[in-house]
């Protein structure tokens, strides 16, 4: 016997009188839905069962694309093509999708773009922790309901795994070596099994077709090893890579601040592309540990210098363009934030950022006006 738990709650609160409803950070079957119903319009190969678009359709919904009416797809994802085909296809199969990688490589943006298209739905999710409880992946109980009336139906409050397998949905898990071991382990009957007991009640809930679940895990928190072997069975694994070019990452960010500044209602710079390259060359060569050319070794800070910092910083920079500068975005709009965020340890990477600056930045031609402005704040 399975529950019927297709009714969700609303998902967005009606704003207060006179306020925008519009969502800071919409989601992206919201953000996206022109893209996803025109993708939806045009796509006739076949979908499986439940899924909004076929797997061609996620795939170029992800990779972006012109359609043949002449709808552009915009890029979500700009990396690999195989990686996305070997994503969304997984989610076609009984095996759940695990997500991998180091720090900001658009595994949870990934992982939500996917729920988005192939469930129109990005919002089962569950944010993983140390202390994510077994509740948050089963279900709990509405504790007044509980005491007035015993274990119901009504009493009990299904978690958004458990909806989304009573409604042939994609749940997401983000964080997945952060939840305790024996937590995690609650999966393992829901991915093989493709039920979910409830004792209490004396009934299950089965998962029905469509039903699939997109881990993430982050491969520089505390390893993937944390993932027992037996759960591990149960995901293909896919590794997001860092931009293998910088050409890549710069087309990477530039893309994403766009996108950000224009939900910012930021005014849309001239070209920042100037600064844009040079926060990627710094965070690339910190990050290698070498600079572009290969001839000279530095020496890598303590913290992330991911493409998502990248981003952030750029942002920043546009940000206090638009609102204290001329709106053209200038070293000094950057250089506070990369100084931000190359200088996590106070003592040691200060040692390691002076240096580079010093030895690296100083020398390279046409950088001097960087330079500067890195020196001024970094005094
Ligand atoms: N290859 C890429 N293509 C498109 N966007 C990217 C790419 N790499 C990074 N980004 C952008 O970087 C930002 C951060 O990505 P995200 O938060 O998904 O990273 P993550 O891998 O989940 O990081 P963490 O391990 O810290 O959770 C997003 O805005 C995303 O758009
Ligand atoms: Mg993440």
């Amino acid at each position: 016997m399975s529950a019927n738990l297709a009714s969700t709650p609303s998902r967005t609160a009606a704003p207060h009188p006179g306020e925008s409803a519009a969502a800071l950070r919409p989601h992206a079957e919201d953000a996206f839905a022109g893209e996803l119903a025109a993708l939806a319009a045009q796509d006739d190969r076949p979908r499986p069962a439940r899924w909004k678009l076929s797997p061609w359709a996620v795939a170029t919904y992800l990779l972006g694309g012109t359609l043949p009416d002449g709808t552009v797809i915009s890029p979500k994802y700009v990396g690999p093509r195989r990686i996305v085909e070997v994503a969304v296809t997984t989610l076609a199969t009984d095996r759940a999708l695990l997500l991998l990688g180091v720090p900001g490589t658009a595994k949870t943006w990934v992982s939500e773009h996917l729920a988005a298209a192939v469930s129109g739905d990005s919002t089962l999710l569950v944010q993983g922790t140390a202390g994510t409880p077994e509740e948050a992946i089963r279900y709990g109980w509405n504790y007044a309901r509980l005491l007035a009336h015993g274990p119901s139906r009504d009493a009990l409050v299904p978690s958004p795994v458990m909806r989304a397998m009573a409604e042939g949905r994609t749940a997401r898990v983000e964080e997945l070596t952060r939840i305790p071991a024996d937590v995690q382990d609650t999966l393992i009957t829901i991915l093989s099994e493709k039920t979910l007991p409830v004792p209490e009640l004396g009934e299950e809930v089965q998962a029905v077709r469509g039903f699939n679940l997109i881990a993430t895990a982050n491969d520089r928190d505390r390893g993937v090893n944390d993932l027992s072997s037996a759960l591990r069975r149960r995901f293909n694994t896919v590794v997001l890579p860092l931009p293998e070019s910088a050409e890549a990452e710069v087309d990477i960010v530039t893309r994403r601040v766009e996108q950000i500044g224009r939900s910012l209602d930021l005014p849309a710079a001239p070209d920042g592309k100037t600064e844009i390259r040079r926060v990627v060359t710094v965070f690339r060569e910190l990050r290698d540990g070498l600079t572009g050319d290969g001839r000279t070794k530095v020496k890598s800070p303590s913290g992330t210098l991911s493409t998502a910092e990248a981003i952030s910083v750029v942002t920043g920079g546009l940000a206090l363009a638009a609102h204290f500068g001329d709106g053209v975005l200038r070293p000094a709009d950057v250089a506070a934030g990369i100084l931000g965020a190359v200088v996590r340890d106070p003592a040691a990477d200060r040692v390691v950022w002076q240096e580079y600056l010093e030895t690296v930045v100083r020398e390279r031609e046409g950088w001097t006006d960087f330079y500067r402005a890195c020196r001024e704040v970094s005094a």
